[in-house]
């Protein structure tokens, strides 16, 4: 595009955005008045580009999707040639390939046991698949009382409405006005807070499990990583204790690896670190790369709660469950791991992560650090002599946002979690790609904390 174009492209994208678009998880307001936003025009690999024809690396992999980075053209190929023969019918009482296909090569690589998939259109709906599953399925096997669920301290499954009840995080389930579902949370105990905090947790979950389990429909979990709490990772045996409490006294366990899950923290999924197989499991993100699509995969025992006469079954869909090309590219997404060995490229990358937020460690203003695969992240102090409200820390915090804004200076989308800054870069970036990354993160927050 020629640069006058691109310039007048640039600014009638951005006058008609700001009078018409709302913005997910942002203040509009502020927006409006103060943000100049990142026009992006076209993503290859690690790169985004924007209108001014500046590239920047996807520090996040555009909200942990694009784990084989962007473009892949195998990807492109799958969805052009899916889309040409058959883009869209109903999976009510019809079924086709992609979908029967699909279901195969997900039980093949999934935790054993999980015999049965369930599609829907994202990470959220995943979870609300998930929920009904466990609730309905307990009342048709005559424990009618087991309707609550518990989900942990920091936990975040989503923003549809009954995945935003698991949620525990205050700022996702502000707006909710008070309409939730009952709910037990339990505190979660994550790396830096010592041995006597981990037996703590375990004492506090097991206790609830065994003296409610009457009660209890499920526990969810993410399994290692709480993601959006800001990359807390959460050690495999606490994942085991509750995994084993839930077996011994018949609670349903269900692993939300919608941002664990396909390779993030080094394993294929995030409950094979505690050797752990969940009742019901959800997928999303990376799954389908470039479409949004999800699914529940669920046990025999579940599955076959749903047997029977025809008021049994699970009346829950959506329009687009299982959708053709969807399921295409979650086939070719499966292929490409396999194919380019994605998880032996984490197994390479993942220490450069390491190596780097040990670094980041030292820096004055930064109070800790963890990483996990193709995960890591650091907390933030806002700097003593800042005066501006919110700077000292918490999900509105200004400190985030600024290593934000010199990460884009310096060619990276760096997007926060309040005072937590993080990277969870596509899984194939190269070596060369992720020096540069984990550079430009250190000398953003240096500059940010200065
Ligand atoms: C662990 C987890 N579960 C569920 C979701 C919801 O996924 P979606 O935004 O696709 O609905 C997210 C989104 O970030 C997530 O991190």
């Amino acid at each position: 595009m020629r640069a006058t174009g691109a310039a007048e492209m640039r600014a009638q994208t951005v006058a008609l955005d700001k009078r018409h678009v709302w913005h997910p998880y942002t203040p509009m307001q502020q927006y409006i008045a103060n943000v100049d936003p990142l026009v992006i025009t076209r993503a290859k690999g690690v790169y985004l580009e924007d209108a001014n024809g500046r590239r920047y690396i996807d520090g996040n992999s555009s909200w942990w999707v694009a784990a084989l980075g962007h473009g892949h053209p195998r990807l492109l190929r799958a969805l052009a040639n899916q889309a040409e023969m058959l883009a869209h019918c109903a999976l009510g009482g019809i079924t086709h390939e992609p979908a029967a296909k699909l279901a195969e090569e997900l039980v093949a690589v999934a935790p054993r046991g999980l015999n049965h998939v369930f599609y829907s259109d994202n990470g959220s709906t995943a979870i609300e698949v998930a929920v009904r599953m466990a609730g309905q399925m307990w009342q048709q096997v005559g424990q009618p009382r087991k309707k609550r669920f518990v989900a942990l301290e920091g936990a975040f499954h989503g923003d549809t409405l009954g995945a935003a009840c698991l949620g525990g995080i205050d700022v996702f389930r502000g707006g909710m006005g008070g309409v939730t579902f009952d709910l037990v949370r339990l505190p979660v105990v994550g790396s830096g807070q010592g041995d006597g905090a981990y037996a703590a947790g375990y004492e506090a979950i097991v206790d609830l499990i065994s003296r409610c389990s009457d009660e209890i429909a499920a526990v969810v979990v993410e399994p290692i990583v709480q993601g959006a709490a800001g990359m807390r990772i959460v050690p495999p045996e606490y994942l085991k204790q509750v995994s084993n409490a839930c077996a011994q006294h018949d609670v349903l366990l269900i692993a939300d690896e919608v941002f664990s899950g396909y390779g993030r923290t080094g394993a294929m999924w995030g409950c094979e670190h505690a050797g752990v197989v969940p009742d019901i499991m959800c997928i999303g993100k990376a799954f389908a790369s470039i479409i949004p699509m999800a699914a529940t995969l669920a046990s025999d025992r579940v599955f076959e709660a749903f047997l029977g006469d025809k008021s049994r079954a699970l009346y829950y869909g959506h329009t687009f469950s299982g959708n053709p090309i969807g399921a295409a590219l979650a086939r070719e997404v499966l292929a490409i791991y396999r194919d380019e060995k994605v998880l032996e490229q984490v197994a390479r990358n993942a220490p450069v992560i390491a190596r780097a937020f040990e670094r980041i460690s030292a820096i004055r203003g930064v109070t800790r650090v963890r990483s996990i695969g193709m995960i890591g992240a650091a907390d933030l102090e806002a700097p003593v002599s800042s005066d501006e409200s919110g700077a000292r820390g918490g999900y509105f915090g200004e400190i985030g946002w600024r290593v934000y804004e010199e990460g884009l200076k310096r060619g990276a989308y760096l997007r926060p979690l309040g005072s937590t800054v993080y990277v969870a870069p596509p899984l194939v970036i190269s070596e060369r790609e992720l020096t540069e990354l984990m550079t430009i993160f250190e000398e953003s927050v240096r500059a940010a904390l200065k």
